[in-house]
């Protein structure tokens, strides 16, 4: 089977580069290789690749600087998943796309299911909306899998962030009326090459009937400050903190240029339902994904 993955260098392609050569010929294309803002290249590209199966783990994810470079964003989130979707359909390829909890508007107080209504509360989260439409409407046998809250152990993730705070000061607040599903990057590749694996022998007619919207994050849910709190208590080296005092604050008090959804847990039963797999709790996931 030969692959293409968009986005290698982000936290879920890093994962995907080491989890999607089981199944065969990995081309992983950076954006130096490709920039998916040109999207006559990216249709090219992937006609002269012929590739059976197309991960995209790429994406615009800086959700505040969306706010200023919305064309951008437009193009790599909606424009690009399109395109990706459209030449698919005619190589007879699957697509697997990666889609976003901020499609919602976080008025919810239970996890929003796949037929929620959506309405995006920031730029980052309408283009992602329309990349789902428009892989919907060009696509054939395609996945949109919906998940939030990602993070690696690699880079400048929340979890990174939250251990690198721990560290310089002594006191850290930490919102806790934004609420959702830590997921683990590595855990997100796996449970989808798992899947891959299990469609291995149909894999265009397998996803051609299931093709649709799947929430897809870690199990259970909760808010920011619980989430630090778990990140400290699992932190390897504990006698590097000078944080004595972890306080909740509100959204509020941090100003940012887009709006979160406040409650955006994601109700993953259609997908462990459909598959077959469970999806490991978020903090059993932290705790793993923390031992290193
Ligand atoms: N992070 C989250 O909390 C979160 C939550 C919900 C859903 N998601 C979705 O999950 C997926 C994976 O997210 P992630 O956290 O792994 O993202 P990430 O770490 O920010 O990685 C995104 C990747 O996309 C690449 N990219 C961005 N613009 C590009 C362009 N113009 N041309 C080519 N490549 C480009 C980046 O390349 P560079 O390395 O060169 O920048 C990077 O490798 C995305 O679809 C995202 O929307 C993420």
């Amino acid at each position: 089977m030969k692959i293409v993955l968009f986005g290698k260098n982000g936290q879920l392609g890093w994962e995907f580069e080491r989890s999607l050569p089981v199944l065969g010929n990995v081309v992983s294309l950076d954006r130096e290789e490709l920039d998916l803002g040109d999207l006559q290249e990216v249709q090219r590209t992937l006609r002269e690749l012929k590739p059976d199966l197309i991960v995209n783990a790429s994406a615009y994810t800086d959700v505040d600087r969306a706010e200023q470079e919305p064309e951008l964003a437009m193009k790599v989130n909606a424009l690009a998943p399109g395109v990706m979707a459209e030449v698919s359909r005619t190589l007879g390829a699957v697509l697997i796309h990666f889609s976003t909890d901020y499609v919602f508007d976080g008025r919810a107080n239970t996890p929003y299911t796949e037929s929620d209504p959506t309405d995006p509360l920031n730029v980052y989260g309408k283009s992602k909306l329309i990349g789902e439409e428009n892989i919907k409407q060009s696509g054939d046998a395609y996945l949109i899998l919906r998940t939030s809250w990602v993070y690696s152990l690699r880079g400048n993730s929340f979890v990174n962030k939250v251990l690198g705070w721990a560290r310089k000061n002594s006191t850290l607040r930490i919102v806790d009326d934004q609420v959702g599903c830590p997921t683990w990057a590595r855990m997100l590749a796996e449970i989808t090459s798992l899947l891959l694996a299990q469609h291995r022998g149909s894999l265009s007619d397998g996803f051609r009937e299931q093709c649709g919207i799947y929430h897809v994050a870690g199990g259970g849910y909760t808010s920011r400050y619980e989430w630090a709190k778990q990140i400290l208590a699992n932190d390897p080296r504990p006698s590097e903190q000078t944080v004595q005092v972890i306080e909740p604050g509100r959204s509020e008090e941090f100003p940012t240029p887009a709006a979160r959804p406040l409650f955006s847990a994601l109700d993953c039963t259609r997908f462990e339902k459909t598959f077959g797999l469970r999806l490991p709790s978020w903090n059993s996931t932290l705790e793993l994904a923390m031992a290193g």
